[in-house]
């Protein structure tokens, strides 16, 4: 199987017009201009000014549910979604119901991700349930250890099992990626508005980044929502500990805490929104590099669960359809560069995550790439998503720039907006060579 792209292609180290060559899953020759060759399928974009062909890109933090959750989404209505949002790699979050936090439940997942996703997929190890959930598959099948600290950590007497995780985190290479909230903090049931302060976020991104320091293990902070905490992994990596990373979400940077009023349980999420004050200094942020990531967050739950009133609604926001077409928009308002788009998307997962020989597009990686027209604008309509949840606080936004093509391993899997059903074509980043 060969594939051959040509247009403008931005390697993620520079913007050339010319061909990409795919054979057997890896890119075997970038060129300038043409490459003579016969192939088995042709994406010719050469003529077409505002289309750019990108290194693919990758989500490390999304809940494709399935098992007991299909309901709300699977893999394969999740990778669906993955795909059609621009994706090649998507990251599964552990918190399923049976979790992924024991051996012979990280293997399940992993059999049946295998079987159903369309696009490459990596797994987080969930909060073990004892010191034995240990084995040598999480190295094997997992791209990183989730830990959510409102119930993991804090509160967690097990002092066993909290020192055993972060010491294998350092000894085997493995980050741990923290959903940072302690619960010290929240109000009342913790679920109403205003029930989680931005001092839970701060006061467990200040533990956290100590516990690294103390172990060595990488840190990442996923789904940054305030200011001060920004500040604080900023100020904390200044001093030298480098070891420390961050991603925020759209909603973050474009819905502040008043969007509950009109959203109402459609904009309940947690770490939840903010103010606008946070919004604008995680765009500067975004700009001038020290958020290194964006991740979706993409949190379905059916229809009916959200309409529940707000105290009582799931919190989570679907996000794998939208976050690319509104990142495109902020680089069609000058907010933040193309190179930064790519390393948002590209190439920090990939290095952060050690996802081997994706990020760039490159001779020898594989052949992940994610292709967008820029100047397409068009109204987001959740109606049409892909996922099982078909709602979001963006409906009716309008994007400008879109991904129009994913081809996984030199395969393609979306283009124009059909998402072909290569149904089992996804692989576990860790089988990459
Ligand atoms: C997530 C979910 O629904 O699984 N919800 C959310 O509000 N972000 C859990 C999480 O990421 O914390
Ligand atoms: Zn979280
Ligand atoms: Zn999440």
């Amino acid at each position: 199987m060969s594939l051959l792209i040509k247009g403008k292609i931005h390697t993620g180290e520079k913007l050339i017009k010319g061909s990409i060559l795919i054979e057997n899953e890896k890119i075997s020759k970038v060129a300038i201009g043409d490459i003579n060759v016969s192939v088995s399928e042709k994406i010719d974009f050469s003529n077409h000014e505002n289309i750019i062909i990108l290194p693919g890109l990758i989500d490390i933090h999304a809940h494709l549910r399935d098992l007991d959750y299909s309901y709300k989404e699977d893999f394969i209505s999740g990778t669906r979604a993955a795909a059609k949002g621009g994706y090649t790699i998507v990251l599964d979050m552990p918190n399923t119901k049976p979790k992924t936090n024991n051996i012979k439940n990280l293997i399940d997942k992993n059999n049946l991700a295998k079987l159903k996703a369309l696009i490459d997929y990596g797994l987080y190890y969930g909060f073990p349930e004892n010191v034995n959930e240990f084995g040598d598959e999480i190295v094997k099948l997992c791209s990183g250890i989730k830990i959510y600290s409102y119930e993991d950590y804090y509160f967690n007497k097990n002092n066993e099992i909290i020192e055993k995780i972060f010491s294998y985190a350092f000894e085997k290479n493995i980050p741990i990626i923290v959903h940072a909230e302690n619960p010290i903090f929240f109000k009342g049931s913790g679920s109403d508005f205003f029930d989680r302060p931005i001092e839970a976020e701060i006061s467990a991104v200040k533990d956290f980044l100590e516990i690294s320091k103390k172990y060595g293990f990488h840190l990442h902070i996923t789904h940054v929502s305030s200011a001060i905490s920004v500040k604080i992994i900023e100020k904390h990596r200044f001093n030298g500990y480098t070891n420390v990373t961050l991603d925020t979400c759209p909603h973050y940077i474009f819905l502040d805490e008043n969007s509950i009023r009109f959203l109402g349980s459609f904009a309940k999420v947690y770490p939840p929104l903010r103010k606008m004050s946070d919004c604008l200094y995680l765009l500067k942020s975004l700009k001038n590099g020290v958020i290194d990531i964006i991740s979706s967050d993409h949190a379905p739950h059916s229809f009916n669960e959200k309409m529940k009133p707000y105290e009582e609604a799931p919190a989570g926001i679907p996000g794998l359809e939208t976050t690319v077409p509104l990142l495109l928009t902020l680089v069609n308002k000058n907010e933040i560069s193309l190179e930064r788009f790519i390393e948002l998307f590209s190439i920090n997962p990939a290095k952060i995550l050690n996802i081997k020989k994706v990020g760039l597009i490159k001779e020898g990686y594989y052949g992940n790439i994610t292709i967008v027209d820029m100047k397409h604008e068009e109204e987001i309509k959740a109606e049409f998503f892909e996922s099982k949840a078909k709602y979001s606080p963006f409906n009716n936004w309008k994007i400008k720039g879109k991904p129009i093509a994913t081809i996984v391993r030199g395969k393609t899997i979306m283009l124009n907006d059909e998402v072909f059903n290569f149904i089992g074509w996804g692989k576990n980043v860790k089988a990459y060579d």
